[in-house]
């Protein structure tokens, strides 16, 4: 019989408490899959008098000593944010030990430098349960496709915010209830602003384009914009003109590099990825030699982050077994920096796009917002005017493709005329059409 692999878990909230749940409760089925017993053998937890002792876990609240135990083999870090998570990782991985981690903003921002700690002490850093919950999809871009030259992903990777906008859609909850919801199903982040405000998807993008491109991870040059200026009605225009909304990461190489960009998307109803619903995340990625593959599941939540930590643990615990020398996070994608494309500027990037312009309902403001879009030779695909609401009237238009800094400049000067009340409302169209 092997001797167990000792783990020793940092963080008991919804992940880290999932994690040791599925490991106990699945145990038989785990060990025949690691090659052997798998042992939680030392909890840190900030509430330590909380958690019932099964006799063979030491419960503490100081994660530092527990990433400082010799007799730890494989350090799981559930705590999120950036302190003390970075340094106990750190520490950790000095120490030659494997670490799992499901804290994406910890990879994304400070990922390069903890690879190469772990590169440099033989050690594995491994963060499947970083990005879409449940959905294996690191595994899939690195080992599944690592045969093609990735062309784009596009993916719906915050299951907050795709559960507030599935909500918005279906009609009449408000915002807060909706949030409010979310939070007590153990989605949201901490501070419920990081899904709204497309970080947290913002750093799941950036982790998923740095494995797919072979670049390192660069957060600052990922565009991120989120889902609060949206309105019900964008909703509904969206779908009269065959479109569906959704908060959309996409990274796509280009003949100038990399694009990383966060944003609502109105993306066609024809596109399996427009009817993903709920908590549910899924990513599109498009490889040379596979085509087009799709990935989808539910993207946070107890269970399903637990099924996508507890693999990384069983990964590890074949590979302590195995006795393999080389760390399987090692590195990104093995190119040197200097080698790697360049981030491509948003103000460069085109797109279609949709304008919501609440305009006075009077004579010849039609022919004045066309002006100004001809003046920046943007080109209307189509329009459609909606019912007077209190005197002001939404004009809706979708564009053709249009570079971001010239639709920038159109706007503001929009936004300028005595006849526009109110803000103006823009969503880029998805660069990929509904069949690739
Ligand atoms: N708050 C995140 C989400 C949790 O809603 O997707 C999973 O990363």
């Amino acid at each position: 019989m092997h001797e167990p692999v000792k783990i020793g878990i940092c963080g008991l909230g919804t992940v880290g408490g999932g994690s040791l749940r599925l490991l106990r409760g699945n145990a038989g089925e785990i060990a025949r899959r690691a090659g052997g017993p798998l042992q939680v053998a030392r909890i840190a937890t900030r509430r330590p008098e909380s958690v019932a002792v099964d006799g063979a876990a030491a419960i503490g609240g100081d994660p530092m000593a527990l990433a400082r135990d010799d007799a730890i083999q494989v350090v799981v870090e559930t705590m999120g944010g950036f302190d003390p998570a970075h340094a106990v990782v750190a520490e950790a991985l000095a120490r030659g030990k494997h670490v799992v981690t499901a804290n994406k903003a910890l990879i994304a921002e400070r990922g390069n430098e903890l690879f190469a700690i772990a590169a440099k002490n033989g050690a594995t850093l491994a963060f499947e349960s970083s990005v879409a919950g449940g959905i294996p999809i690191i595994k899939a871009l690195r080992e599944g496709l690592a045969a093609n030259r990735i062309e784009w992903l596009a993916g719906i990777i915050n299951g907050t915010g795709n559960y507030i906008l599935t909500e918005m859609a279906a009609g009449g909850r408000p915002f807060a209830e909706v949030l409010a919801e979310a939070q007590a199903l153990g989605y949201a982040e901490a501070d419920p602003g990081f899904d709204v405000d497309g970080v947290d998807a913002a750093h799941k993008l950036t982790i998923m384009a740095a494995i797919a491109f072979g670049i390192p991870l660069r957060f600052a040059d990922t565009f991120t914009e989120g889902i609060s200026a949206l309105t019900p009605e964008d909703l509904t225009y969206a779908e009269e003109l065959g479109y569906r909304i959704k908060h959309l990461g996409i990274a796509r190489r280009s003949a100038g590099g990399i694009e990383m960009r966060v944003h609502p998307t109105l993306i066609s109803k024809r596109w399996l990825l427009s009817r993903v619903s709920g908590v549910d995340n899924a990513v599109v990625v498009k490889g040379h030699a596979v085509g087009t593959t799709l990935y989808q599941g539910p993207g946070a939540g107890a269970d399903a982050t637990a099924s996508a930590v507890v693999a990384d643990i069983i990964d590890i615990a074949r590979q302590l077994r195995a006795g393999a020398s080389r760390p399987l996070s090692a590195p990104l994608n093995g190119r040197p920096e200097a080698e790697a494309p360049p981030a491509v500027p948003m103000d460069s990037i085109e797109s279609e796009c949709y304008l919501r312009i609440p305009v006075l309902d009077r004579m010849g403001v039609m022919a004045k917002i066309t002006r100004v879009l001809e003046s920046h030779a943007i080109s209307i695909e189509a329009v459609i005017q909606k019912e007077v609401h209190g005197g002001s009237v939404p004009i809706v238009l979708l564009t053709h493709g249009v570079a971001e800094g010239r639709m920038n400049a159109a706007i503001a000067e929009l936004q300028s005329l005595a006849d526009v009340q109110g803000r103006i409302g823009r969503i880029r169209v998805a660069p990929f059409p509904a069949g690739d």
